[in-house]
């Protein structure tokens, strides 16, 4: 099959303008909109039976494993216990035959995430991939295998298969909570119908950051340090927009648990790192501001991603501030990672860098 660019630049901004359309994709296949329930088949795994899960996985992937992890423990009420692969196989946990372990690849074919599967294998638990190449290894050696469906992926930094790897892992949650009974039927309906409103939301942020973010893109570029911040599902998100500018702008940047701020990187701040903060209007919001504030009166200059009630709350100087439509807080990882992926590639267009093939990185690591 021959895949184009189509009107784009590079495959990194289709497959970011494709989100939309395969998101709703995988959402079309693991949930009944119509009558408001998850429909995840797979009689290879049941939850109610696993005392805990495991999930290993590298890059991206594993920081859609760590999102999950967060709404796992809390629909289904079962304890996660995630690393990135190559540590996981290594680390000689004890594992025992009522876990489940849970692979996340879009190739499929990671050594480090595949010799974990094998580890947990001989180790006698049940496995599961959550694959977008259904005829890699990976897919091949588990027990259940569950498509991801973002469709092929030719850009090395990883977009559609994050915000897809998302879409299953929110799916396999409820349909944890489900299983395990402690997500109500009317909330598991709640929960869906903000599923099902994930692609229209992407749309929309698609089609109004953008001027934005290419601005912004050029402030950003000036700058060898960036910070990234963020809590709850946030902090996965804040370590993936630090990956991603990282992986194809080569700025230094790191990811941060807003909490954390004062154990180390508030040494850093000063006017020349900027630090980006993602902060929907949830739980977390307050707490987060009040590690905004710390860096303001550091002189640090702030990028706010926030949602509308969000910038209204806070009265906070900033250097920019990205404004996204209100959301639950379930689906708003699924959007927030928009503008980090529009930020990483408008960066690298504006400094010249290859977006799609990055210096000194592989689509898929075979190799230890
Ligand atoms: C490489 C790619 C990343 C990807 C990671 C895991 O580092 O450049 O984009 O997230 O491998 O790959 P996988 O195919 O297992 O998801």
């Amino acid at each position: 099959m021959m895949i184009d660019k189509g009107n784009h630049r590079h495959f990194m901004e289709k497959e970011i303008f494709d989100q939309p359309e395969v998101v709703s994709h995988t959402f079309g296949h693991y949930c009944d909109f119509a009558h408001g329930r998850i429909a995840v088949n797979g009689d290879e795994i049941d939850f109610s039976r696993v005392s805990r899960l495991a999930i290993a996985a590298c890059g991206t992937a594993y920081l859609s494993g760590l999102i999950g992890k967060y709404w796992i423990e809390r629909f289904a009420r079962l304890p996660v216990e995630i690393d990135v692969a190559s540590e996981f196989r290594y680390r000689e946990m004890p594992l025992s035959p009522d876990e489940l372990a849970l692979f996340i690849s879009q190739s499929g074919e990671t050594a480090d995430t595949l010799a974990s599967l094998r580890y947990c294998k001989q180790n006698g638990l049940k496995t599961g991939a959550l694959v977008n190449v259904t005829g890699s290894t990976i897919a091949r050696e588990a027990d259940a295998v569950f498509p991801i469906l973002a469709g092929p992926e030719i850009s090395v930094a990883s977009t559609k298969a994050f915000t897809c790897q998302l879409a299953l892992m929110a799916s396999l949650a409820l349909r944890a909570g489900r299983e395990r009974g402690t997500l109500p039927v009317e909330e598991e309906k709640t929960l869906v119908h903000q599923l099902s409103e994930v692609p229209r939301l992407m749309n929309h942020v698609l089609h109004t950051v953008q001027p934005q973010i290419e601005k912004l893109a050029r402030d950003l570029s000036r700058f060898n340090h960036v910070l990234y911040l963020g809590r709850g599902t946030s902090y996965p998100l804040a370590l993936e927009g630090a990956l991603k500018l990282k992986e194809i702008t080569y700025i230094h940047a790191e990811g941060y648990a807003a909490g954390e701020l004062k154990h180390g990187p508030i040494a850093l701040i000063d006017e020349n790192m900027p630090v980006i903060v993602i902060a929907p209007y949830d739980r977390f919001f307050e707490k987060t501001v009040s590690n905004m504030q710390e860096v303001a009166a550091r002189d640090g200059r702030i990028i706010f991603i926030t949602d509308e009630r969000g910038a209204a709350a806070s009265k906070l100087e900033t250097m920019q501030t990205i404004v996204l439509p209100d959301m639950p807080e379930f689906i708003a990882p699924m959007i927030f990672a928009l503008p980090i992926q529009l930020l990483a590639y408008h960066t690298a267009v504006f400094m010249g860098t290859d977006a799609d093939q990055p210096r000194n990185l592989a689509k898929a690591v075979t190799v230890e």
